[in-house]
């Protein structure tokens, strides 16, 4: 349970706020390249931390992530001609660059320099690894760029989607790194699902549904360890791979690739969830890539032309009774992503953490929030900066493993929790 002013300061990243300051010290997934698929396409409205920005793409294929709005009267730039090295408001003619410096005034004599003095606001734009990622921190603190294991892999290796989630970002991270509900909330789904199917790890997961919970924290976040029965008294660890602020990476079962999300701010209200995939030694087969594309594991099948899914919240997510019922899905609603998604939804855009009645599977949670907090109060009153900055802290990997009674995870599995390359994952 949380107080009041603990949940509005783990909830809020608009600017200003201290979880605001913390979430601009990090690289966040912004877009996918899709969306900017050529030089001098259509710009992208892109809402971050509750800043309406618009991303375009210019002449000469440099990204620009900018203010929406033109310095001039503030109409939206998303109605804008991209042309020539620039993104021309279509009002009077006023015209910015990737920098968000506006380089034309068509008013005003050029001599007079009036347009130098006028600078949207504009943020770094990146792609890598399949993802174009967004810097909205302060220029002397901007970090390198992030070493996630799945975004250093050739793009043959790994996976990435990304959908709009209509609740705030804490209980998308929350859902993630929350271990305990697998053996409930996807129990129909483990045998079937493509990704997940046939993993000796499902039927621990199934049989056991009371797991031992062993929080540690690691250097950028924590591992989550849950605990189930093996045979021959050995156990069955699944350790999650928290990074703060908004990264989880979830145990590998077999051979399937691994993966994980983040969770970014659009506001206060809505996330962006994005799902990566990524095999460390092998390129994904046509069938995985194919099954990842049509809505199996992590991805949904959209609305087109939108990152909505087509089981969203106005048609209650598609529910079955009868396959409730019957027990072929867990809760009615089909797929993992959106049994997680709808679960996260149902309690309402901001869930009251003040009414909540929190057990030992929680500890990950627990542990999690307080880190947060912790993390943003030394930043915004000591300027330190927070774990998960250092690209060394995002070099993880998620692990399942089988140990003997007497050894703790983190000693007996601290090799396999690295990212390793050209190293199999541990996965059982
Ligand atoms: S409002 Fe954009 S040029 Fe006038
Ligand atoms: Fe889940």
């Amino acid at each position: 349970m949380l107080r009041k002013e603990q949940n509005d300061i783990l909830t809020q990243t608009g600017p200003g706020t201290p979880m605001g300051a913390l979430f601009r010290s990090y690289w966040l997934p912004a877009l996918l390249p899709e969306e900017l698929p050529e030089n001098e396409c259509p710009p992208v409205r892109v809402k971050l931390l509750s800043e309406r920005l618009l991303a375009f793409r210019d002449t000469q294929g440099r990204y620009g992530l900018i203010d929406e709005f033109c310095a001039h009267r503030g109409v939206s730039l998303w109605f804008g001609r991209n042309e020539e090295n620039g993104l021309r408001c279509p009002y009077h003619g006023w015209k910015y660059d990737v920098t968000g410096q506006c380089v034309e005034v068509p008013s005003e004599p050029a001599e007079s320099g009036f347009c130098q003095k006028i600078k949207l606001k504009s943020y770094p734009l990146v792609e890598r690894g399949g993802i174009l990622w967004a810097y909205l921190g302060s220029r002397e603190k901007q970090p390198p760029l992030p070493e996630w294991e799945f975004a250093t892999m050739p793009a043959s290796h790994r996976f990435v989607s990304k959908r709009v989630q209509e609740c705030n970002w804490l209980q998308g991270l929350e859902g993630g790194i929350d271990s305990s509900h697998t053996s409930w909330l996807h129990r129909g789904e483990l045998e079937k699902d493509p990704l997940f199917k046939g993993s000796k790890g499902n039927q621990y997961n199934l049989d056991d549904t009371k797991p031992y919970f062993e929080v540690v924290e690691s250097d950028g976040g924590l591992n989550i360890g849950a605990r189930r029965n093996a045979e021959h008294g050995k156990y069955y660890w699944r350790i999650t791979q928290w990074v703060m602020p908004a990264f989880s990476m979830v145990p590998p079962r077999a051979d399937h690739p691994m993966g994980g999300h983040f969770w970014i701010p659009i506001d206060d209200e809505n996330c962006w969830t994005f799902n990566y995939e990524y095999h460390p030694v092998r390129p994904l087969h046509a069938d995985e890539v194919h099954a990842l594309k049509t809505g199996k594991s992590r991805h949904v099948v959209y609305i087109p032309g939108t990152y909505r899914a087509v089981a969203n919240k106005d048609n209650d997510y598609l529910i079955d009774r009868a396959a409730q019922k019957a027990g072929i899905t867990y809760s009615g609603v089909a797929g993992f992503a959106m049994q997680d998604s709808s679960i996260q939804e149902s309690m309402g855009p901001v869930v009251d953490r003040t009414k909540e009645n929190l057990v030992t599977t929680d500890n990950g949670i627990i542990m999690a929030r307080h880190r947060l907090m912790r993390a943003a109060k030394a930043l915004v009153e000591n300027g330190v900066t927070p774990p998960g900055v250092d690209p060394t802290h995002q070099k993880v990997r998620a692990v399942s493993i089988v140990l003997p009674p007497d050894q703790p995870f983190k000693e007996a599995a601290k090799e396999q929790l690295k990212a390793r390359p050209g190293m199999a994952h541990a996965s059982v």
